[in-house]
């Protein structure tokens, strides 16, 4: 018997990224480009159009996570790369707080 068990195996997400009116105004270009610079296994980022959370943007869905990131920006993008994305460990304190009552 395995003392560590190998990790589960990633199942593969898509990171969609609003780019429409409001999300643009506050930012969202920027926090897709820091997206599509880093390759992650298993991963698509992709453009989208309006997720209905205007103002309380730039938003980020996870999917099939259904994990609704808000108010991103390169930093706090890049934090969920490294940890949702590649560590596997959402960051609950990012979440869209009506979507994800803490
Ligand atoms: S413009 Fe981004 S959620 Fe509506």
């Amino acid at each position: 018997m395995l003392d560590n068990p190998p990790e589960e195996a990633t199942s593969p997400r898509r990171v969609l990224v609003c780019q429409y009116r409001t999300c643009r105004k506050d930012g969202a270009e920027p926090v897709l480009w820091v997206l599509q610079q880093q390759v992650v296994e298993n991963v698509t980022v992709e453009a989208c159009g309006c997720l209905g959370l205007c103002g309380s943007g730039p938003m980020v869905l996870i999917l099939p996570d259904q994990v609704y990131y808000w108010r991103m920006n390169p930093q706090k993008v890049q934090k969920v790369i490294e940890s949702h994305l590649l560590a596997n460990q959402p960051i609950a304190t990012m979440m869209h707080p009506r979507l994800h009552p803490q």
